[in-house]
């Protein structure tokens, strides 16, 4: 009988995080619940911009790798990327994954990592890029609006779309109650997408994206 084919050893991720880091423990979960093997990859490090973040404490509580680059640790922004694409490159990512990381990296990191690094962004994109996404789509009075996970280029949120989900907004929800209801969706959304990226590969044509 011909022995089963070797598995594909998992992707490994560097997840960046700038605050709770309810995303990174979803992949914290999905990696601890299915196996490494089986999930397709494994969280090998977690970078921040800034230290003392419960997102950080996750990846302490899980036994992983930490680093910190603070952009006022370093005499331009663009020290400052290089340097996060250092930290970054030392752990041999396949795959980066931005969950929550509230920085624009430039050029060098984007050199290094463009086509394999991975956002996730609480509204639907191409509405509501930026930093305050879930209050400007509340102010515009949409009636739904939900998360957005792509991959990161030059411009802000404006890379390849992976994958979307929705959210309806209710009559009484604030900018609290709204974005807790997309992070629901989205990390589910993340957990899915992440697994399937690295399990079954992908292509990136123009602006789409397909999984096989
Ligand atoms: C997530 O909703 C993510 O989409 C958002 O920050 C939250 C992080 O939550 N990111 C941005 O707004 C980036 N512009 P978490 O720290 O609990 O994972």
């Amino acid at each position: 009988m011909a022995a089963a084919p070797e598995p594909a050893s998992p992707a490994r991720l560097v997840v960046l995080v700038s605050g709770s880091g309810t995303n990174l423990q979803a992949l914290l979960d999905a990696v601890a619940e299915h196996g490494a093997a089986a999930y397709g990859a494994e969280v090998v490090a977690v970078g921040a911009d800034r230290p003392d973040i419960e997102g950080l404490r996750r990846a302490e509580r899980a036994g992983l790798p930490t680093f910190v680059e603070r952009v006022r640790d370093h005499p331009t922004r663009a020290a400052w990327d290089a340097a996060l694409a250092e930290a970054v490159a030392a752990h041999r990512p396949d795959l980066v994954v931005s969950a929550g990381f509230m920085k624009i990296v430039g050029a060098d990191f984007l050199a290094r990592f463009g086509g394999r690094f991975i956002n996730t962004h609480p509204a639907l994109l191409p509405s509501f890029p930026g930093a305050h996404a879930v209050g400007d789509a509340l102010a515009h009075g949409v009636k739904v609006t939900g998360c957005t996970i792509h991959f990161v280029d030059a411009g802000i949120d404006s890379g390849p779309i992976i994958a979307q989900g929705v959210v309806e907004l209710r009559e009484d929800d604030d900018e609290s109650s709204l974005h807790e209801r997309i992070k629901d969706v989205e990390r589910r959304l993340l957990v899915e997408v992440v697994g399937r990226l690295a399990r079954d590969g992908y292509t990136v044509k123009g602006r789409k994206v397909s999984i096989p």
